[in-house]
């Protein structure tokens, strides 16, 4: 009973923060994303009646490997829910062995857990024999990998850009494609200037985000934004997403900043490709935006055509430490290699 699945994070550019529902995972607005060719996990799933307990370990890009616990934080703690889920819907009795790697930093801001609960989703279901009911239909999947706990998860269910849609019951919330990868040939070149793990994970930031004065003012803003990307995405409108996605960052980030205890991811590396972002637009003219997760680690979007310019320049910031190139991906996908 051993299955593996990859999955791609994604960077959104009309972002979750916040939910209408803490059981269901429901978001407040519909949210939506791109999925990156360079930011993947790679899941093995084991179950095994005879095993008692859970064996889980998330390794990241440079090797280094973490034994997750039960009475770790609330991500943690996602993962043996879903495990738990997972058993229950299979009617299976047993103990789980879950080995995940990244090709990124985790816990850094750049969607480890969108990469890694929607790769333990799908090779969960497929090695409880559950992968024509739970996996070979995405929207299933979609709402799946939502209950695992995270909504960027549930993004990367289908292949290049797509949208999670806004409901207030789990059968109408579920993830839909706006267009293939090869729909538009945009780059997010992610500016690493910190690897370490956040303070505060998005997975409790979530239950932080109404205490923020401007939650009220969040929700008005977002009315509406949704389609006004989708449109953006569709149309390859570059300026129009890059007005979006930037205005949609500060508003989240403003909320993040603002909550009790408060969310407070930027540092300086952070503004410094923010202000450098700045004057490339406003200077030379380039086509280039900046989005962020919850994390201090900057996306910058540009184009195939000014890919090299764009990294050349990144390259000179005295904060960058490294620098992650993403093409639009699939989304998950089951494989016949796993790890163990
Ligand atoms: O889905 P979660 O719980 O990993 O939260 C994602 C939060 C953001 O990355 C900040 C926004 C988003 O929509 O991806």
């Amino acid at each position: 009973m051993k299955a593996t699945a990859i999955s791609p994070a994604n960077i959104a550019f009309i972002k979750y923060w916040g939910r209408l529902d803490h059981q269901l995972f429901l978001p407040v607005s519909t949210t939506n994303s791109m999925n990156l060719d360079a930011c993947l996990a790679t899941t093995t799933v084991e179950f095994n009646s005879s095993w008692k307990k859970d064996q889980v370990v998330i390794a990241d890009d440079i090797g280094q490997e973490r034994k997750v616990t039960p009475q770790g934080g609330q991500k943690d703690q996602n993962i043996f829910h879903t495990l738990d889920r997972m058993r229950k819907l299979a009617k299976f009795k047993g103990g789980a062995k879950v080995y995940s790697k990244l090709t990124f930093p985790v816990g850094a801001g750049i969607a480890s857990s969108a990469a890694g609960l929607s790769a333990l989703v799908g090779a969960g279901y497929a090695a409880l024999g559950l992968r024509e009911q739970k996996v070979d239909d995405p929207q299933e999947l979609s709402r799946e990998i939502r209950l695992s706990g995270s909504v960027s998860a549930a993004r990367s269910s289908h292949d290049g850009f797509t949208e999670h849609l806004f409901a207030k019951n789990h059968q109408g919330a579920y993830t839909v494609q706006i267009a293939p990868p090869n729909h538009w040939d945009l780059v997010d070149l992610v500016a690493v200037v910190a690897r370490q793990e956040k303070k505060i994970s998005s997975a409790l930031g979530h239950e932080l985000a109404d205490s923020s004065p401007f939650w009220n003012a969040r929700l008005d803003y977002l009315s509406g934004k949704a389609t006004k990307t989708k449109e953006a995405i569709l149309q390859k409108d570059f300026l129009k997403l890059a007005k979006l996605a930037q205005d949609d960052t500060l508003n989240m980030h403003a909320v993040m900043m603002t909550s009790t205890p408060r969310a407070l991811y930027f540092t300086a590396g952070t503004m410094q490709i923010l202000k450098a972002i700045e004057s490339w637009q406003d200077n030379e003219g380039w086509p280039v935006f900046f989005t962020i997760d919850a994390g201090a680690n900057v996306h910058v979007i540009t184009t195939q055509d000014f890919k090299d310019v764009i990294y050349k320049a990144l390259s000179q910031c005295s904060m960058v430490q490294s620098i992650l190139v993403n093409n639009p991906a699939i989304g998950l996908r089951i494989t016949d290699h796993h790890i163990f």
